[in-house]
């Protein structure tokens, strides 16, 4: 398939949809994006707008592609000649299983759709949709057109014909993926978000700082960014919706939200698109 050939639909309009949509379009794929908050909806064509001038000048999207068409809606009625669908909402297991299984009755059998879960398994999303076969994750990083490199999750019902599809249309985005096996978390999560959980434990208990929990890590381990400022990046909320999902499929209490993890979400710091979290943030992002 040509990049032309293309039309993605992605749910969700938030911190990942919208840079999804980014990638999408400033690679020259037209997508439709639809959010139930209006709000989200409303300010979605502009947040893609800024992100991609930003990509653009940092020389992360080429500026000689004419961007895809971005059409934001509130509805998934809109999304019918999607040839692949990205679902990219809220990190709760009945938030997800709801939008695909509507995704799934809007769109025709055989259609790629997408989960860009952080840590539910790929199979237990699939008991939701019409056609298992269809389904697959995708865990873009954020942001997708900054990290080429995609962690692409086979369900064990993920069908080949999906995955074929899954892979045409990354290399129609010009990423660079990983295909793993499923299970809680996939690879990254399930080794990061206890990384997460664990530097935000030590700072609790008065051991480091913040900025020395991370200082540590670009400086002895040659990370580029440590693991609490990389916790403001995700969103603390996404950081703890993720870790309940492990903790309740893996039984492991260690990745049982700590303290302050939820007190900061509870008290609104959820990192740079509120402008608090670990570290203060110049300016909130949409
Ligand atoms: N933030 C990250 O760094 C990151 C990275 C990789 C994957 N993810 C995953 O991507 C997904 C989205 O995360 P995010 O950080 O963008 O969250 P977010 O809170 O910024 O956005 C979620 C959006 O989903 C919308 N939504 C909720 N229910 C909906 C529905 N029924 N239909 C349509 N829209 C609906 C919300 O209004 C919100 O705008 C989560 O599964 C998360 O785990 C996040």
């Amino acid at each position: 398939m040509t990049t032309a050939t293309h039309r993605l639909a992605i749910l969700g309009a938030g911190v990942m949809g919208t840079a999804i949509a980014t990638l999408a379009v400033g690679r020259g794929l037209p997508v439709t994006l639809v959010d139930t908050d209006p709000e989200k909806a409303g300010g979605a064509a502009a947040s893609v707008r800024n992100q991609l001038r930003l990509a653009q000048l940092m020389g992360h999207l080429p500026r000689d592609t004419t961007p895809g068409e971005l059409t934001a809606t509130t509805s998934t009625v809109d999304i019918a000649d999607a040839t692949a669908v990205v679902e990219a909402v809220t990190e709760r297991a009945e938030v997800k299983a709801k939008v695909l299984a509507e995704v799934s009755a809007a769109v025709a059998p055989g259609t790629l759709l997408v989960t860009n879960t952080s840590a539910i398994p790929v199979d237990e999303l699939a008991g939701a949709v019409a056609h298992p076969a269809d389904l697959l994750g995708i865990h873009f990083m954020n942001p997708p057109y900054l990290i080429r490199t995609v962690e692409v999750v086979r369900g064990p019902r993920t069908g080949d014909t999906a995955l074929a599809a899954a892979l045409d249309l990354l290399a129609a985005l010009d990423m660079a993926p990983v295909v793993v096996g499923d299970g809680p978390g996939f690879v990254i999560n399930r080794i990061l978000q206890r990384m997460i959980n664990e530097a935000a434990k030590i700072v609790e208990d008065g051991l480091a700082t913040p900025e020395q929990v991370d200082e540590l890590f670009r400086g002895c381990l040659g990370h580029r960014t440590g693991p609490l400022a990389t916790a403001d990046l995700i969103g603390l909320d996404n950081v703890v919706d993720s870790l309940r999902v492990l903790h309740e499929r893996t039984g492991d209490a260690s990745y049982e939200p700590c303290a302050s993890l939820r007190a900061k979400v509870a008290a609104g710091e959820h990192g740079r698109k509120t402008g608090q979290g670990f570290y203060e943030h110049g300016g909130a992002i949409g």
